[in-house]
């Protein structure tokens, strides 16, 4: 069996299409007016964004919180006695209660703001790793992860001597559940990262599972929540994850803003990331004392208007609800599906039977940045390479894909926009 599924059918597992579901369930002529960038054209055609997986676009609402801020009551934040400063504070600390609101964090002072999901990661491969992973352990994270979720952990294990462990997934772009617990069955494994959504096959890996085979062994558990946070519901607490990362640029927020969720005994635990202001309570050239949750891991100024931006981000996707997103785009894939696998020639890579939000595929003898190139000239922007996981090309043997991927504002119309577009290509190329 080829490593590649020639997918000449929809996938089985997809429930059927609801009729309407589209038109009926969200107002998607309202959503769409919310993004100014989706009214233009781009070389003479309507824009048609499918690489949401990369970036998200930004509603109104967004960019209306972050120009208010700089326009209205910019100022440091903690820090100023005076009212541009309470402000700022009181709008960034208020976008902190909405991030622990919106994972269902126990406590708000578990909510970290950082620049990305890579620099929550690092956090946590920096300090906890640093201070509890030894020569001979190990830490174990999947075949399916990307960059951000396998170089920090190599990075801690070069710096410790600890070892990096893989486990596997199946051609279609499933974990090896046995090959899973096999390796956390070491004895050694200190810490396994996953990640919730792969960017490169869109597998929804089954999370609260690989948490409970990890915690039955005593292990800590990071869920890398870069691509599925702006897909469907997450709770922490159901979840029972040790530690969550996600990026606001990848759930309509600004970019420069991620989000580390820690259990607070963890997090009060662990060391300190960075030093610098606001992480402190008392400095002497002696000695510092650092300053409680979360101010501890957040060292010198942050991305104020960023954060207040992300706050406005949750808001806007509150009002639709994460449910309602979730059947949209899973109607949008299946449709999708459906359509790229009447292409001759069109391969689907990643045919989990839980899968969210994107399809990967590789079109016989053309180059995907070819067809990422054509596609662009129709209007039609999807992302084409190895999507910051070389791995998971290796593991198929294939340098690269195209990759359309899913946000709450596409149509059922640019997903023919893209399958037009795709038969072009073929024409090109004939
Ligand atoms: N990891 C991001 C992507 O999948 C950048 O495109």
């Amino acid at each position: 069996m080829s490593a590649l599924h020639s997918v000449t059918a929809p996938h089985p597992a997809l429930p059927p299409l609801r009729e309407g579901l589209e038109r009926g369930d969200l107002d998607l002529a309202r959503i769409r007016a919310d993004f100014p960038i989706l009214r233009q054209r781009v070389h003479g055609k309507p824009l048609v964004y499918l690489d949401n997986a990369a970036s998200v676009q930004k509603p109104q609402a967004v960019i209306d919180a972050i120009s208010d801020c700089y326009s209205d009551y910019y100022a440091n934040i903690h820090r100023g006695v005076h009212l541009l400063s309470e402000r700022s504070t009181v709008a960034y600390e208020g976008a902190r209660e909405k991030v622990r609101a919106f994972l269902n964090a126990a406590h708000v002072q578990e909510i970290i703001f950082t620049r990305n999901t890579t620099e929550s990661i690092n956090l946590v491969a920096s300090s906890f790793g640093g201070s509890t992973v030894k020569a001979g352990d190990e830490i174990l994270i999947t075949a399916m992860e990307h960059h951000s979720n396998i170089v920090p952990w190599q990075m801690l294990c070069e710096r410790t001597g600890a070892l990096l462990k893989v486990a596997p997934f199946t051609d279609a772009g499933e974990l090896i559940l046995e090959e899973y617990e096999r390796l956390l069955d070491s004895g050694r494994v200190r810490l396994v990262a996953f990640v919730h959504l792969s960017n490169a096959l869109g597998t929804l890996n089954p999370a609260k599972t690989l948490i409970d085979l990890a915690h039955a062994r005593g292990i800590p558990v990071l869920v890398d929540g870069a691509q599925s946070v702006p897909h469907l519901a997450v709770d922490v607490q159901a979840l029972d994850c040790d530690f969550y990362a996600f990026s606001s640029h990848k759930i309509y927020g600004p970019s420069g803003v991620g989000v580390l969720y820690g259990k607070k005994a963890l997090l009060e635990a662990m060391p300190p990331y960075q030093g610098g202001g606001d992480m402190i309570r008392l400095v002497t050239f002696e000695k510092t004392e650092y300053a409680d949750l979360p101010n501890k891991f957040e060292a010198g100024t942050p991305n104020i208007a960023g954060v207040i931006g992300l706050g406005a981000a949750l808001d806007w996707l509150n009002t639709i609800g994460l449910d309602a997103v979730a059947a949209h785009e899973h109607a949008l894939l299946e449709y999708a599906t459906a359509q790229l696998s009447g292409i001759p020639g069109l391969n689907i890579m990643g045919t989990a039977r839980d899968k969210a939000a994107l399809v990967a595929f590789t079109l016989r003898g053309i180059h995907p940045h070819d067809i990422g190139t054509i596609l662009d000239r129709e209007g039609v922007a999807i992302r084409a390479g190895h999507h910051c996981a070389q791995p998971v090309m290796q593991r198929y043997g294939v340098p690269a894909t195209a990759r359309a991927s899913f946000a709450v504002y596409n149509t059922r119309d640019e997903v023919d926009a893209l399958i037009k577009a795709l038969c072009k290509v073929k024409e090109l190329f004939a």
